[in-house]
């Protein structure tokens, strides 16, 4: 099933992702979760926070980190997710897992496929919460990623470090050039996707995630190749959608089994 629906607002988003990723923790106390950093996330680890749920035993793993950063930066993905999901949520820090972690130069060979390795023994995501950069990236896939790519090192856009230099001071050149991400065919592979975009920032990179031609110069919409995703978006994210008017029909007329 592939849905968007349109919420007044990013906490109203935030919590419509955090009851799909509710329900599969009550089903699989041991789901595994895909998680994504950045400021958009933030709302569901919010509201599933207060939802008393047990996620002890609850696996994750990471779309991307940084590289170069020393161990334990504040900024580095590994440290964002321990402080904003990890602890907010109460997961194992044992069962989180974070691409390339803590590695640098040689020792970076080779961490993409041990990453793969790891996901496919926890039998894949179930879960994997995206959210959009404004030149299309879901995890740091830039324009060119092949949608087959798996975990692997890539090279951030400049537009990409520039929105990103917020968290380093708005200074651009702090912001590392690389990163390991997982590849758009390891995104495909999750069970569900789940993607939020807020913000007007967004609307372009939203429309064609969602409804432009799927091709590799945007790589969100290679969600267009899955068969189970739900797209949540505020309205100014929304604005550039052509078929927004449908979108809310279908939400507002949704039948009382499918809610
Ligand atoms: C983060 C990630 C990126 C971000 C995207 C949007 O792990 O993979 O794709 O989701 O850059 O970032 P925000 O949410 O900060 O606008």
């Amino acid at each position: 099933m592939a849905e968007t629906v349109i919420v007044p607002d990013a906490a109203t988003g935030g919590a419509l992702a955090a009851d799909a990723i509710e329900s599969l923790v009550r089903a699989r106390p041991d789901a595994v979760l895909g998680l994504a950093t950045g400021s958009t996330p933030l709302t569901v680890w919010r509201s599933l926070a207060g939802r008393g749920l047990d996620f002890s035993r609850v696996r994750g793993f990471a779309l991307d980190e940084y590289v170069g950063l020393p161990p334990g930066d504040p900024r580095s993905y590994r440290a964002t997710i321990d402080a904003e999901v990890v602890d907010v949520l109460g997961l194992d820090p044992a069962l989180v897992h974070v691409p390339g972690d803590g590695l640098s130069g040689a020792e970076l060979a080779g961490a993409g496929e041990r990453y793969e390795r790891l996901i496919a023994a926890a039998g894949g995501v179930d879960l994997q919460v995206l959210g959009v950069g404004r030149t299309g990236h879901i995890g740091f896939n830039e324009p060119g990623s092949s949608f087959a790519s798996r975990t692997r090192l890539k090279t951030l856009m400049r537009v990409s470090r520039e929105d990103n230099a917020r968290f380093f001071d708005g200074d651009v050149e702090a912001v590392p050039m690389h990163c390991v991400t997982q590849g758009l065919g390891t995104i495909l592979d999750a069970g569900r996707l789940v993607l939020l975009a807020f913000g007007e920032a967004k609307a372009d990179a939203v429309a064609a995630a969602v409804e432009g031609p799927v091709t590799a110069s945007m790589p969100a919409s290679a969600i267009q190749l899955h068969r189970d995703v739900l797209v949540i978006v505020d309205e100014a994210a929304a604005a550039r959608l052509r078929f927004a008017d449908y979108y809310r029909e279908v939400w507002d007329n949704r039948p009382a089994w499918s809610r």
